[in-house]
């Protein structure tokens, strides 16, 4: 199959994050608080797809963080939304974000080539390994406690799927989580669509490394950051892959540095603490994305942005953050902002002409 166009694009790479779920990255008791209606992802997604934005990311969850809002408690599911959404658009790229465990491979292979029937090729595929303990409780699954299981487990299930992607004929499986018998695919999916992973353990590293275009990494420090994302596409390299790195970052994106500052700590002052502590306390207990030592430093950024990269200030100022990430190696960024559909325009607007300006867009 050949490469998919989202690959071959020489932009630095921008979508939204999240809006499918409540409160978005905003762990938030305002009372703008993003509410993940469906009427107002589709207008986000059409506002977007008319600004000539890449893509778009939802998170797929079943359970909430509780305190004050529930935040991330309402979501709309994402192969749902994601059909929905490539249907009603007509250049963005629509992520399904899959959790390994929850979806059949085959079902998946099957959801996701319909898709890219109703998006012409314009769906991607974020594979999500598992972390989330609780989740896993509300669904009656066992979450491994190794890496080694929850990503064994992933490899297989996305050989699985690409295989059905790919094969002209029907094939047996044998593996050691899925034996299948003659199973076959069809309709098949023009390209393989684009794979994001998010993974900050060891081994899911390798499996990002060995599986997705996009691995996702937060960014703590820019200079750490570079070294990373060269590390990073290095390891690739070794493996004949070509491995880019996204991160991904919240908006408050004014006028002045003054009022964007008091934004921040508008939203950072308002934050529903009880959901925040519960966020923190099973984030770290069960995933490695985030080293200890920075996890203290991240509880603002988690509040504010659950851990993205701080993109406040005038639009010059959002522009050069934005330029400097381009600069440390990655290859895009994903957005959020406390109310999309409100301050999306701003940034379009004032954002967007500076980085097309400086060649980034
Ligand atoms: C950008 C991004 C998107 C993610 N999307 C989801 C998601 O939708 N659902 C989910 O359960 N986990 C999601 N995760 C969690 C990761 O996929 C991964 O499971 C977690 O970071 C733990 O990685 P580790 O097991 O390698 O330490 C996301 C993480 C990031 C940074």
């Amino acid at each position: 199959m050949s490469l998919h166009p989202f690959l071959a694009s020489k932009k630095f790479l921008l979508g939204t994050f999240a809006s499918n779920c409540s409160g978005g990255m905003t762990i938030s008791k305002l009372d703008e608080s993003w509410d993940a209606s469906w009427e107002k992802n589709l207008k986000l997604a059409q506002l977007l797809d008319q600004a000539g934005i890449d893509f778009m990311l939802p998170i797929a969850r079943f359970t909430g963080y509780g305190g004050e809002k529930d935040f991330q408690g309402t979501v709309l599911e994402t192969i749902t939304w994601t059909s929905a959404l490539l249907a009603s658009t007509k250049n963005l790229v629509v992520f399904a974000t899959i959790q390994t465990a929850v979806n059949h491979p085959v079902a998946v292979a099957k959801q996701i080539a319909t898709m890219s029937k109703i998006g012409q090729d314009r769906v991607g595929l974020n594979i999500v390994a598992g972390w989330n303990k609780p989740e896993y409780d509300a669904l009656g699954l066992v979450l491994p406690d190794d890496h080694e299981t929850r990503y064994g487990y992933a490899q297989e299930w996305y050989d699985l799927v690409q295989k059905l992607w790919e094969s002209d004929e029907s094939f047996d499986f044998e593996g050691q989580f899925f034996k299948t018998r003659g199973s076959y695919g069809k309709p098949r999916p023009n390209y393989i669509p684009p794979i994001f992973n998010a993974a900050g353990s060891k081994h899911g590293r390798d499996f990002a490394i060995n599986n997705a275009d996009f691995l996702f990494t937060p960014v703590s420090d820019l200079s750490r950051s570079k070294e990373e994302v060269t590390e990073l596409k290095q390891l690739g390299l070794e493996k004949g892959r070509d491995t880019n790195v996204m991160t991904f970052s919240h908006v408050i994106c004014r006028p002045t540095q003054e009022e964007a500052q008091a934004e921040w700590d508008r939203q950072l002052n308002n934050t529903d603490i009880a959901a925040l502590d519960n966020l923190m306390n099973i984030m770290f207990a069960h995933a490695q994305s985030f080293p200890a030592e920075i996890r203290q430093l991240l509880r603002d950024r988690m509040a504010v942005g659950h851990g993205g990269f701080p993109l406040v200030g005038t639009p010059e100022q959002v522009a050069q953050s934005i330029i400097d990430l381009d600069e440390a190696g990655f290859s895009g960024t994903t957005l959020s902002f406390l109310d999309y559909i409100e301050e999306f325009p701003y940034f379009r607007d004032t954002v967007l002409p500076i980085l097309k300006e400086k060649g980034l867009r």
